[in-house]
């Protein structure tokens, strides 16, 4: 057995991501979109493993805010809406980046991240400080716009939606009227979103194409504020249910000026990134400002009666919106670890594991036969996975050396391994007869587990 003697130094920052992504794509994680024609800027198409990580991580997100709550119900909207909407919501007039052009290089950048991005003609400098000749800042729209039909004019033209909110507030009044919900009450979304960012960077950080979970939280003007805190209290214990440790999560309360006018107080959860501290998430007191701009430009009426009070009024809403992709960037972050291990012939070499919360990790076991020339203990091991199968993701391994293999086990964080060996086909000793293996990620300890305990004690852990 291996034995952790050291956790190897930590990696620099930039270090660290390049072995990120590296290990993204070596392990079939997150792939560059179009890669075979030299990619496309901004996008990423996830593979087998990031998928699961994707969808764990918002299938707890919905079980969490929908699922186990009475007071939230789902609905998944389109991703084309008719441009009224993107003109009602501010965002055709509104939704832009302050964009600087350089003359010199004729690369264009955010004006408020000069001090960030480096010059393509000289990469030891910054944009802010290079010699480059520099347009004065000017805003650019980041919706993408496309045409509805076959004619590309003004009269069809519509956007790629930049948020999913928008198909919560338009759609509130069929939303309340079929779930029959009381205020408060709220509406959960998870989808993708685009956004034509001028410099998308940091990975899967800042996309052009990315998925958000996203809530409107519908109540009355007077408990706004404290369901602002309540939210935000939500969300932090989300994080940590996920394994981002309370204290890797930093809590800004953005001052006036910095946030969007219509919102009265926003909460931005921010993540120790080895890029910075950055927004995984805002939580944003948003007022009526939605409803009542669909209101005064549908005319239609999306407000609330209060069966008791007899009282009509536009309900206020709280909006925590969290970005799926960030977030599984933030458990890449966290569960990445390189360590020192020394085997059984003393010799030393580097662990990698991401150490997921098993919630989290894209498979849950992995099955081996201890040799795979040994028929009985491959069929046995089939037999095994193929009862595991309906109930986690399992990955069935014969391949190679049992170290080998519980190493690439290792390297896309499977928490537990299992191997049928000699004393599972019949051992003697009763106590040890319809045994396996179980070997434990983080610990690398192994202990002898009875098949028919197997299901019972990954259930309790995984989920
Ligand atoms: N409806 C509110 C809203 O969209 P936002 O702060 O613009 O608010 C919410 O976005 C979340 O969506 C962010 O906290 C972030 O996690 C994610 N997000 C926004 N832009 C993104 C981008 N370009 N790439 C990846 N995620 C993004």
């Amino acid at each position: 057995m291996k034995t952790p003697s050291a956790l190897s130094p930590q990696p620099s920052a930039s270090l660290l991501m390049e072995k990120l992504v590296s290990l993204c794509k070596r392990r079939g994680f997150i792939f560059q979109s179009s890669e075979i024609y030299g990619g496309l800027n901004g996008v990423w198409d996830y593979g087998p493993m990031g998928v699961e990580l994707k969808r764990n991580l918002k299938e707890f997100w919905w079980r969490r805010n929908v699922k186990e709550r009475d007071d939230v119900v789902g609905m998944d909207g389109s991703i084309l809406m008719n441009r009224a909407v993107w003109q009602a919501s501010g965002h055709e007039s509104t939704f832009s980046d302050p964009m600087v052009d350089c003359k010199t290089c004729k690369g264009r950048f955010r004006a408020d991240q000069l001090d960030a991005i480096a010059c393509p003609m000289k990469p030891s400098k910054k944009i802010a400080t290079c010699d480059g000749e520099k347009t004065e800042p000017r805003d650019f729209n980041l919706m993408f716009s496309t045409h509805v039909g076959p004619m590309a004019d003004e009269s069809n033209k519509t956007y790629l939606r930049p948020e999913t909110a928008q198909a919560i507030f338009v759609q509130f009044k069929n939303v309340l009227e079929t779930s029959r919900q009381k205020l408060p009450f709220g509406i959960a979304q998870i989808g993708k979103a685009f956004r034509n960012e001028i410099n998308p960077r940091n990975f899967i950080f800042r996309s052009r194409e990315f998925e958000q979970m996203e809530i409107e939280y519908f109540c009355r003007a007077k408990d706004g504020l404290s369901l602002l805190d309540y939210w935000l209290e939500e969300r932090l214990k989300f994080y940590e249910d996920i394994g981002i440790p309370r204290d890797k999560i930093h809590v800004k309360d953005i001052p006036d000026g910095e946030r969007a006018f219509y919102s009265l107080k926003t909460y931005d959860l921010e993540y120790e990134f080895p890029f910075g501290i950055q927004e995984l998430e805002g939580v944003a007191y948003r007022t009526d400002y939605d409803l009542t701009q669909h209101i005064n430009h549908s005319g239609k009426p999306l407000d609330y009666f209060d069966e008791e009070t007899k009282e009509k009024f536009i309900p206020h809403v709280i909006e925590p919106s969290a970005g799926a992709d960030r977030t599984v960037l933030a458990l890449l972050c966290e569960a990445f670890s390189e360590e020192e291990v020394t085997d059984q012939q003393g010799k030393k070499e580097t662990r990698t594991v991401l150490r997921f919360h098993p919630r989290m990790a894209p498979v849950k076991v992995g099955i081996f036969p201890l040799l795979k020339n040994k028929p009985a203990l491959v069929e046995k091991a089939q037999a095994l996975a193929r009862s595991l199968r309906p109930h986690m993701t399992i990955f069935y391994d014969e391949a190679g050396a049992i170290g080998r293999r519980y190493r690439r086990q290792d390297e896309i964080g499977t928490p537990f391994c299992v191997t049928v060996d000699f004393e599972t086909l019949g051992d003697p000793d009763p106590a040890l007869a319809e045994t396996v293996t179980l070997r434990e990620r983080d610990s690398m300890e192994q202990r002898r587990i009875p098949i028919s305990e197997l299901k019972d004690y990954l259930s309790d852990r995984v989920f």
